[in-house]
């Protein structure tokens, strides 16, 4: 059952396990009979009316956010902006004339979150809560609810709701394009469809991700992802994964941004992952990855299948460039995973963290 490791040693690599059930899962209850994207018409109506989307979020799930923004923006070609929730409470930017408002949240009960939500109501704004859990806080006070339908996600580190929420976005994104007339040959139920074997084949080879968390992570302190673009934003999740779990101090970087200030940290041996999967900067992401090499970093290279070069460590499917965070992330997350195992870390249930905070 859902809430039972069954013959897994962790909660967390179960959760793993089970992404590409959950994205086939969401294809399916996103679908029509005729295989077509369905959406609930007044969700529609209430993206369409607006004219700029904000996106609220904390931890794992802002992350999410990030790469909802460039689906949004590329396919449906409507503005977004991204807000880490604690923040905008307290510190509100101008608003458009005809905001909405999307939370996303796991748990649906995140209390920064929730503050927002409460303030632009009063505002009049209207809103919809990717979460979940259906029936929760920030689900019932919303106007509307988008179901992640990932199941119960019961370790502390978040991956299949973080993926879960990527594909409801995707989704979401191709249906504004629609709505807007924008022809796009983008068709996020296919997209999923190879998102999920590509998931799968990822899944199958946790013995590399194994062997990277020993050769890399199992005495260093700290630890670097780069990337550009899209794999700027999944560095930033796998940084945080790898954070949580292992306690091994890791941050993830804009490539372009090494030179300007982290650069003087490299040292001998110090592990750098990057992942390169968008086209127009892979050779940007390895001018980055040379500079390093040459202060004495570790690399460790994460590409997909067009930008892969000889002596990569792991090869990703091709996708659609704004689909490339929901597969990139499975090696991140496997390896957090085992650099934490090797490390003896307590992988559900990491110190200092809970699964939902529901206080400020
Ligand atoms: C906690 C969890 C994180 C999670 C964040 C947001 O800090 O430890 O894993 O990403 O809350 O949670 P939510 O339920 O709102 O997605």
């Amino acid at each position: 059952s859902d809430t039972e490791k069954g013959t897994y040693e962790h909660f967390m690599l179960k959760e793993i396990d089970e992404q590409p059930f959950v994205i086939r899962n969401i294809i399916q209850k996103y679908q029509d009979e005729d295989g077509d994207i369905k959406l609930e018409e007044d969700i529609r109506a209430a993206v369409n009316q607006s004219d700029r989307i904000y996106i609220l979020a904390a931890g794992t799930s802002y992350h999410a956010g990030l790469v909802g923004k460039e689906m949004i923006e590329k396919i449906g070609q409507k503005p977004v902006e991204v807000h880490i929730a604690s923040e905008f409470l307290y510190n509100q930017p101008l608003l458009s004339e005809k905001p909405l408002f999307i939370f996303i949240s796991q748990s649906g009960e995140t209390a920064d979150s929730r503050g927002v939500l409460v303030n632009v109501k009063k505002q009049g704004h209207p809103s919809i809560t990717i979460t979940n859990v259906p029936g929760s806080t920030l689900s019932r006070e919303a106007d509307f609810t988008l179901h992640t339908y990932a199941g119960p996600e019961i370790a502390v580190a978040s991956t299949k709701a973080y993926t879960a929420q990527m594909a409801v976005m995707s989704i979401l994104a191709m249906d504004i394009a629609r709505a807007r007339g924008i022809e796009s040959s983008f068709n996020a139920i296919q997209q999923l469809g190879l998102a999920a074997n590509a998931m799968e084949t990822l899944c199958d080879q946790k013995d590399i991700m194994e062997g990277i968390a020993k050769e890399y992570l199992s005495e260093t302190r700290n630890c670097f992802f780069i990337g550009r673009a899209l794999d700027y934003h999944v560095v930033l999740e796998g940084a945080l994964k790898l954070k949580e779990i292992s306690y091994i101090q890791a941050e993830g970087f804009a490539g372009g941004e090494l030179k300007h200030g982290t650069i003087a940290l490299i040292e001998e041996g110090t592990p750098v992952i990057a992942v390169t999967t968008q086209n127009h900067v892979n050779l940007n992401t390895r001018g980055n990855l040379q500079e390093v090499v040459a202060r004495g970093a570790n690399p460790c290279v994460i590409a997909s299948e067009t930008n892969h070069q000889e002596g990569d460590n792991i090869i990703l499917p091709d996708l659609h460039e704004v689909m490339t965070p929901i597969v990139s992330v499975i090696p991140l997350q496997l390896i957090s995973y085992y650099a934490a195992m090797h490390r003896g870390c307590d992988v559900d249930k990491p110190r200092n963290l809970a699964k939902s905070v529901t206080v400020e």
